[in-house]
């Protein structure tokens, strides 16, 4: 279905925006342009970053397709119509979590993840703390200086945890909560996934993270443990979407219907990466995080999505959070 070259036709295109780990976007863009011919061009950036690519680039589109991410972004380029209408074929093979998560067929569920936060235990005997299980165990004035997370602005991750917060425990009390956290804080980072990794490495005590992003290290060696916070958490529902005004619109809508393949999703593994497929018939990634041992909250996407809550709780860290230090 996908492997039709047609000879003397002039050469197909595709620009992928891609927002999962860099050796995910590049095995997936390999293996979909051996497999159709179509040359591909990849950039890999996080959510809030694409998001913000995607908004300045609108009255001149120049990608095609907006690979992962998590879902808050997806939902607000909806609302801004930034993206198109596009229902795959292949949406009846999706859990039903995945099918439209924006209720208005813009975008797509590609995979979910939990939020949780990692440390190794090596760093944790040296500091004499016995365990850490709850999110408000973050807090303790002995981890100042421990604690890594993302800058909400550019990080879907971050923004996860942002919302997931203010749903456990009301928006104010969130704040105050985040407000405390900072002082524990030594980096906002770009990237989600970058507290997995300085976790593994030494780098910072805690990470807080996609508990997938956790266990790519600790499956690769490192002597990570992954909290799923007792108080429960929130999740992501990673997202695809084709841009307005896509410069290659069949290329774009093919692209989208491998990706939601069972086939397509399975790469995810391959490359380390280990959240769980929306294609029902995929294979969960034996490193997957078993959700059944986690209390997922029921996160309200749509909600945390849209675009007046979202800016608002970003303009509100910035002030209180990020500008109080
Ligand atoms: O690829 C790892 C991952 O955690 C995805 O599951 C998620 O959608 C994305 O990164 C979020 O990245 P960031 O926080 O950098 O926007």
């Amino acid at each position: 279905m996908f492997g039709c070259v047609r000879e003397g036709a002039p050469p197909r295109k595709l620009t992928v925006y891609c927002s999962v780990q860099l050796e995910w976007c590049e095995l997936l863009v390999k293996t979909y342009a051996a497999q159709t011919g179509v040359t591909v061009a990849m950039t890999r950036k996080s959510a809030g970053e694409t998001l913000a690519q995607v908004t300045a680039e609108r009255r001149n589109p120049r990608g095609d397709v907006w690979f992962g991410g998590t879902g808050d972004g997806h939902v607000q380029a909806a609302e801004a119509l930034l993206t198109e209408p596009y229902v795959s074929p292949r949406v009846s093979e999706l859990h039903d979590w995945a099918r439209d998560p924006a209720g208005d067929g813009r975008t797509t569920g590609i995979y979910l993840g939990a939020l949780g936060y990692t440390y190794s235990s090596d760093w944790l005997a040296k500091k004499g703390i016995p365990t850490l299980t709850r999110w408000t165990d973050l807090l303790d004035a002995r981890l100042e200086g421990e604690v890594q997370v993302a800058n909400p602005n550019s990080s879907g991750t971050a923004y996860t945890l942002l919302a997931t917060w203010v749903q456990l425990f009301g928006e104010d009390h969130a704040f105050e909560f985040l407000q405390a956290l900072d002082k524990n804080v030594n980096q906002y980072t770009q990237s989600g996934a970058a507290g997995a990794r300085a976790a593994a490495r030494g780098e910072t005590g805690i990470g807080i993270v996609f508990l997938h992003d956790a266990m790519t290290e600790k499956a690769a060696g490192y002597p990570l443990e992954l909290v799923v916070p007792e108080e429960g958490t929130g999740y992501e529902t990673g997202c695809i979407s084709i841009i307005h005004g896509a410069r290659h619109l069949a290329e774009a809508k093919q692209f989208v219907d491998w990706a939601l393949s069972k086939e397509a999703q399975e790469l995810g593994e391959q490359a380390h990466s280990y959240q769980w497929p929306s294609n029902a018939s995929a294979r969960a990634p034996a490193h997957a995080v078993n959700l059944d041992a986690v209390k997922l909250i029921n996160f309200d996407l749509k909600r945390w999505g849209q675009k007046s809550e979202r800016a608002r709780l970003l303009e509100r860290w910035q002030r209180e959070v990020r500008e109080g230090r």
